[in-house]
């Protein structure tokens, strides 16, 4: 079933020829929608436009959708709903499951590449925005039915690891008995360590060699830092109620056995061929081609990309590969999709999107770090936020902010602005909920039973509200599509916002009768879509605050 705006939308465009462009009315006055369709078709027709109006008013067939049909001014055509059919539709809205989201008939595999923190670090803003970015088109995919399969590409592998294993041998540390705290201090060290220390970046490198050739001793350490470090993951995503668990985890280093048949793949096909020592895939329209294998052998991120690209594909049977990855990475992804695709790892039909996203800036504007310059971890914000409100609306707080703006535009982490309870923030949000949890809760301490059917529905506020709530499923649909979770934040505002003109115009405790009753399905239904759209964006929705 498609919503109402959708089927009236689709019936005046088979007549006009063009899309109406319904657009909703500035005026209850002018009912719920208008089209200048008749304005734009004037001119091709030869017309004045209120006579193509009115022949496009003559042809339609829409009077079980609509009121009579009015022309205004220079030939707009208003549309208003009938009352009776936006109460069915809400009415039959309220009795499905899912608020009027549709489970798909075409189901797709989709992976999501998301989070990928690195080991031996903590996690910094960046990971906390693909964590939340990534986690929220996750639980929209799974409410339209389809197959998500997550995969944290965790940075567990490359050269790093040298100085990292180097260094706890030289200190004499247990590395199982670390923190991530104690890892990343300890990375600090040996990175200070590495650029001051001929000698030991000698030794470090040597490290690297061994831990590449299954030196036992070394991939213990190596193990241990991996291990300690998806803890302190696993608390984050504890603390971030994220879905993300470890059968997720899919590092780096999973592909490490499948790199050499990645490279015999590519140089069977001709894709890749060797360039002053190295292996590597010029593709057209770069101004850099793809280093596969360095001149020592070594191999780079990309390859790990590719060998990850060409797996989920070929094992998990992907229709769709989505990587929630900072923008910063975007030539990283183009060139590693054009790579992939011209080595027959990516068919055609199989879209591959990278999500980037924009940094978190600052109260002064400038990119966020701590006084000594490094990144500003997660943690840290989290606990910022849980200085100005209780855990679950610190944490809305957080993920509305980071969700509501443009995933490209960089944003102001302004912790003050983003816990507020008004305003186009997740607190407002969870309070519009509330506050329904709270009209309902004392029906029913009145003793009024909730009925399921909205009967009644005159007042301009509450059929407002009605035709909102019927684009529920359309707007999921279309983040789906988009990967443009912002869409669906709006949404919700615009709801928050129509319900409280309701408010202030319907009363619903102090209503009687048929009215009473219309007006506490509709507050059940906004209660219903605000809790599930909340959920979508991996918020908590409360009862009380
Ligand atoms: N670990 C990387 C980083 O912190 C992100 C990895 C993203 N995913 C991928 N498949 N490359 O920058």
């Amino acid at each position: 079933m498609s919503s109402l705006p959708y089927e009236l939308s689709a019936r005046v465009q088979s007549v006009a020829g063009i899309d109406p462009e319904l657009r909703p009315a500035t005026k209850p006055q002018f009912g719920h929608f208008q089209s200048n369709v008749a304005l734009r078709l004037a001119k091709s027709e030869g017309q004045p436009p209120r006579a193509v109006a009115q022949r496009i008013v003559a042809a339609l067939e829409v009077d079980d959708l609509c009121e009579p049909l009015e022309i205004a001014g220079p030939g707009f055509i208003n549309f208003r709903l009938r009352a009776d059919v936006l109460a069915r539709a809400v009415t039959d809205q309220l009795a499905e499951p899912a608020a009027g989201v549709q489970r798909t008939e075409t189901p797709q595999t989709v992976v999501i590449d998301y989070s990928a923190p690195n080991v031996a670090k903590q996690m910094h803003v960046g990971h906390l925005r693909s964590s939340i970015i990534g986690d929220c088109l996750r639980r929209v995919l799974l409410a339209l039915g389809h197959r998500v399969i997550a995969q944290n590409h965790v940075g567990d592998w490359g050269t790093q690891f040298g100085m990292l294993v180097e260094q706890i041998l030289e200190d004499g540390i247990d590395a199982s008995t670390l923190t991530l705290v104690d890892a990343e201090a300890l990375y600090l060290r040996a990175n200070a360590h590495f650029k001051g220390d001929e000698d030991f970046a000698a030794r470090a490198r040597a490290r690297v060699v061994r831990l590449q050739s299954g030196d036992e001793e070394t991939r213990t350490i190596w193990r241990q830092l991996i291990e300690i470090s998806e803890a302190g993951f696993n608390a984050a995503y504890a603390r971030l109620n994220v879905l993300l668990t470890d059968d997720d985890l899919a590092g780096e280093s999973t592909y490490n056995d499948d790199l050499p048949n990645v490279v015999a793949d590519l140089e069977a096909s001709g894709t890749a061929v060797v360039d002053d020592g190295a292996l590597v895939v010029f593709v057209e329209g770069f101004n850099a081609p793809m280093i596969v294998r360095k001149r020592d052998g070594g191999f780079g991120y990309a390859a790990t990309d590719l060998a990850a690209v060409r797996r989920r594909v070929g094992q998990f049977h992907a229709n769709r590969l989505i990587y929630v990855v900072g923008a910063p990475q975007s030539f990283h992804f183009d060139q590693v999709f054009a790579v992939a695709r011209k080595a027959g790892f990516l068919p055609a039909d199989v879209p591959a999107q990278h999500v980037a996203f924009g940094q978190v800036l600052g109260p002064d504007g400038k990119k966020f770090s701590t006084r000594e310059g490094t990144a500003v971890n997660l943690m840290t914000l989290l606990d910022a936020a849980e200085e100005q409100a209780a855990p679950p609306i610190a944490l809305a707080a957080i993920k509305y902010a980071d969700l509501s703006n443009g995933l490209n535009k960089d944003y102001v982490f302004d912790v003050d602005r983003m816990v507020q309870t008004t305003g186009n923030t997740g607190p407002y949000l969870q309070y519009a909920h509330a506050r329904l949890a709270q009209v309902l809760r004392r029906a029913e301490s009145e003793g009024l039973v909730v009925e399921e059917k909205i009967a009644v529905l005159d007042e301009p506020a509450e059929q407002a509200l009605a035709l909102l709530l019927t684009r529920f499923g359309e707007v999921v649909a279309d983040v789906a599509d988009t990967l443009q979770p912002h869409r669906l934040c709006g949404y919700l505002y615009d709801v928050a916002g129509a319900l409280s003109v309701f408010y202030e115009q319907c009363p619903v405790l102090k209503s009687d009768g048929e009215v009473r009753a219309s007006r506490l399905a509709l507050c059940t239904l906004t209660k219903k879509v605000l809790a599930d759209g909340l959920d979508m964006l991996g918020i908590e929705a409360l009862d009380r605050m």
